[in-house]
């Protein structure tokens, strides 16, 4: 059963801030940290801090034990296996790794293609459209159609033998829209791409399966799904990452160093130079345990209601323009809009007063908002802690905003 009283309390944020009630509908940019995620990293430092894999007293052990039984955890959260996760600092540092690795590592040749959709972060964008300018690939573009969906009629002529990495969000953060990612995948194969998956907007909310997805890498961030900021998580299937070569240098990651040249360990230890976020990845395992003991499933059922609600309510102000999957069963709890008359960032602010916490800009997703035709959106993004009254209390702050501005 979805006990939201329970899951609430789960949350000190809301107890902190009972005299003002938070309305937090910002999930989307961070969510916020349960308890136990919160004592897990707090017991690493209080009760056994120290390096991993370096020492062979009892506290290290057990700072190695923790660390890798969390890399155990979020594998098989994914249906991955240990070998294939890589602990990052977040979906932007794996992304960046990533597309360095493979510049190293492939074999891409002047007019071969990156195909992405419009609808992605910066985070794999940009990498990527880095990527094509250094090796002088062509990048190719999945538009939108007229409901923000990917177009998947374009997919199959798009995708060609000359591409070679195919980058797609599984889930955008401006329009909640959950991507049909094992289609493009498929597509994909038959031509011998590569396909990486941004799971970060939908890992949390829906339940993934790197199987299912079939795809080569994907990755996410702690963050957005409960656990700490500063710590992701970056699948590499077992074959490509032993082909891939490291993009970070450093201890921890050799079998043997001469005075020209290093020999390095295989993965995940090879992508992991340096002294890891030891108490994030901790604390991230701990978030997926959270979130499967209540079920992705529950928890999905619980967005979808909030989802659908947030979108009936904000069709009814005159004036306000939803930009959202509004087939809320394909919808991550992301609901982006525009107030007529007024610039989101000025509406964000006033329904800040109003202590209804939502992010306006853009969204780090600059083409697809520009696609969308407005140069910025309000956002409201909904999870697990979620309740009726916190969409009541931002269309109530809307209503005001607008009356305000219209002054
Ligand atoms: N990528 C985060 C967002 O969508 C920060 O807000």
């Amino acid at each position: 059963m979805f006990d939201i009283k329970k899951i609430k309390a789960d949350f000190p944020i809301f107890k902190a801030s009972k005299e003002a009630t938070l309305h937090y509908l910002d999930s989307a940019a961070s969510s916020q940290t349960p308890e136990c995620v919160i004592s897990a990293m707090d017991e690493y430092y209080r009760n056994f801090r120290s390096n991993v894999h370096r020492g062979a007293y009892a506290l290290s052990e057990k700072a190695s034990e923790s660390y890798e039984g969390a890399r155990g955890i979020v594998a098989e959260f994914i249906g991955a296996s240990e070998n294939e996760i890589i602990f990052t600092a977040g979906a932007t540092a794996s992304a960046n790794m990533l597309a360095y690795s493979f510049e190293q590592s492939l074999d891409l040749k002047e007019g071969d293609e990156i195909v992405v959709s419009i609808m992605e972060h910066h985070a794999i964008l940009l990498p990527l459209q880095e990527l094509a300018r250094r090796k002088k690939l062509n990048l190719k573009y999945i538009n939108v159609d007229e409901n923000y969906r990917l177009d998947y009629k374009s997919v199959e002529s798009l995708i060609t033998e000359r591409t070679k990495i195919v980058g797609i969000t599984l889930a955008s953060n401006v329009t909640g829209a959950i991507n049909d990612v094992s289609y493009i995948s498929q597509i994909a194969r038959k031509m011998g791409a590569l396909v990486v998956v941004d799971a970060t907007a939908a890992m949390g909310h829906i339940p993934v399966s790197v199987k299912e997805l079939d795809c080569d890498a994907m990755f996410f961030s702690g963050h957005k799904m409960c656990g700490p900021t500063g710590i992701g998580a970056l699948y590499i299937n077992g074959e490509l990452g032993e082909k891939l070569n490291p993009s970070f240098f450093g201890g921890g990651i050799v079998t043997d160093v001469d005075l020209e040249k290093a020999e390095f360990v295989s993965a995940p230890e090879k992508f992991e130079a340096g002294t890891p976020n030891i108490s994030g990845a901790i604390g991230m395992a701990e978030a997926v345990k959270y979130l499967t003991e209540i079920g992705l499933e529950n928890i999905k059922k619980r967005t979808e209601e909030l989802t659908s609600y947030t979108i009936e309510k904000l069709k009814e102000i005159d004036g306000v323009k939803i930009f959202a999957e509004q087939d809320v069963e394909k919808n991550v709890g992301i609901v982006s809009f525009t107030v007529e008359g007024a610039h989101p960032h000025d509406v964000i602010e006033f329904l800040g007063r109003d202590n209804v916490a939502v992010r306006g800009g853009h969204h780090c997703a600059l083409p697809f908002v520009k696609a969308l035709g407005v140069p910025a959106t309000v956002r409201a993004s909904i999870y697990l802690y979620n309740i009726k009254e916190d969409v009541d209390a931002l269309i109530s702050s809307v209503k005001k905003a607008q009356e305000f501005f219209k002054k």
